[in-house]
């Protein structure tokens, strides 16, 4: 047995050289991006906010940005071929290539980053318009994903410039109580964990709060190793799994085959009311992995006594486990694409700062019940 340290995030600030308030948004590559963001809208609650493309002076590509609470998606699909976009989707299919993260200053974030061996993606650049100023610039990490510094000095626009207000009177679909971003995984190659981990630690100065490794979770399912990275305030916390050797095939291995190399495996949301939450995204077509209900005979034994009533977590498959900090509750989508990579997982935290260990063994039986399905196991 082998579980983790439990360290806490560092609250020495002073000596951050990368202060980040949070995450700013998730911006998407994908096939279809005016599909993609109805399909945000009407089955996860988001709400038009912005939209750039040919008409507003982009030639390459369409993007629409949704909001729900601090949660803020861009849709981006190319409108031509040979460009970088096109051939972002043609080799991973839809998936996550930037996650934008909030700072006070974006040439700093640059200049510190790229100093200690981060990759630039974009030099601190500045973008105006009527409605103010955005300082932007960015790094590479793990395969073709990007982390972008978003600086917004009292930016009034709908959300960049570059982009204009996108609104529907005729289509409003109400929220689904969905608030920030929880956590973001990435799937790294098989030895790729702990040089991704050296990556965080000595580029953007996270620290390894969490560590799994092969041994907390059964080799008969999908093994996997994992370690949870968090920057010193705990706003940002990137989890990075790579595959481990089990009877069958990992799932990460088949992450890393269908995306053709590593990416963001799953965007965690928060919620402050997951029955209710699951319920409507259910109720609108999101698919979610179903744990077996023997998995409920045992639970408050396990995790001990919870606030919810037990009859609708049964009813809607949400998993529940506990550190001794207080609990959480979970539940992970199936693929919001065709290709099995990129899923979501909606959280609600009550005191808990872990990510589920316990819920491991359960929903990996559920992974790689649909993995067989799919003649990958
Ligand atoms: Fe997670």
């Amino acid at each position: 047995m082998s579980i983790a340290t439990a360290l806490k995030p560092s609250t020495d600030q002073q000596n951050d050289f990368l202060p980040l308030m949070g995450t700013d948004y998730v911006e998407f590559y994908v096939g279809n991006a005016k599909q993609a963001a109805h399909y945000y809208m009407t089955a996860f609650g988001f709400q038009a906010l912005a939209y750039a493309g040919p008409e507003t002076g982009v030639k390459d590509r369409a993007s629409y940005v949704v909001r729900q609470h601090k949660l803020t998606f861009v849709l981006t699909t190319p409108v031509r071929p040979e460009n970088e976009i096109a051939d972002h989707v043609y080799k991973h299919g839809d998936g996550v290539k930037f996650l934008a993260l909030m700072v006070n200053d974006a040439a700093s974030a640059w200049e510190e980053t790229t100093k200690r061996g981060g990759r630039s993606y974009m030099e601190p650049k500045k973008m105006e318009d009527k409605d103010g100023q955005v300082m932007m610039s960015g790094i590479h990490t793990y395969g073709d994903t990007v982390h972008l510094f978003i600086e917004r000095k009292n930016y009034n626009g709908p959300f960049m410039p570059g982009f204009r207000a996108w609104t529907n009177p005729h289509f409003a679909p109400a929220d689904t109580g969905l608030q920030y971003v929880d956590h973001c995984v990435g799937n790294v190659g098989w030895n790729q964990m702990n040089p991704w981990v050296k990556f965080y630690e000595e580029v953007m100065g996270f620290k390894n709060i969490l560590s799994f490794d092969d041994e907390d979770i059964s080799t008969e399912y999908s093994a996997l190793m994992s370690k949870v990275m968090s920057n010193g305030n705990g706003f940002v916390k990137f989890p990075i799994n790579e595959p481990a050797e089990g009877k069958r095939k990992s799932q990460v291995e088949e992450y890393l085959e269908f995306y053709q190399g590593e990416g963001v495996q799953h965007v965690a949301l928060a919620t402050n009311d997951i029955v209710k939450t699951i319920r409507d995204l259910m109720s609108r077509g999101v698919e979610f992995l179903k744990v077996p209900t023997s998995y409920y005979d045992d639970l408050i034994q396990r995790v001990g006594k919870i606030d919810e009533d037990m009859e609708p977590l049964k009813e809607l498959g949400i998993l529940v486990d506990r550190d001794n900090e207080g609990y959480l509750l979970q539940l992970f989508s199936k693929p919001v694409q065709d290709r099995p990579t990129l899923f979501f997982e909606i959280i609600q935290r009550k005191g808990a700062k872990s990510f589920g260990k316990g819920n491991f063994k359960a929903l990996f039986e559920a992974i790689e019940r649909e993995q067989a399905e799919r003649g990958n196991l």
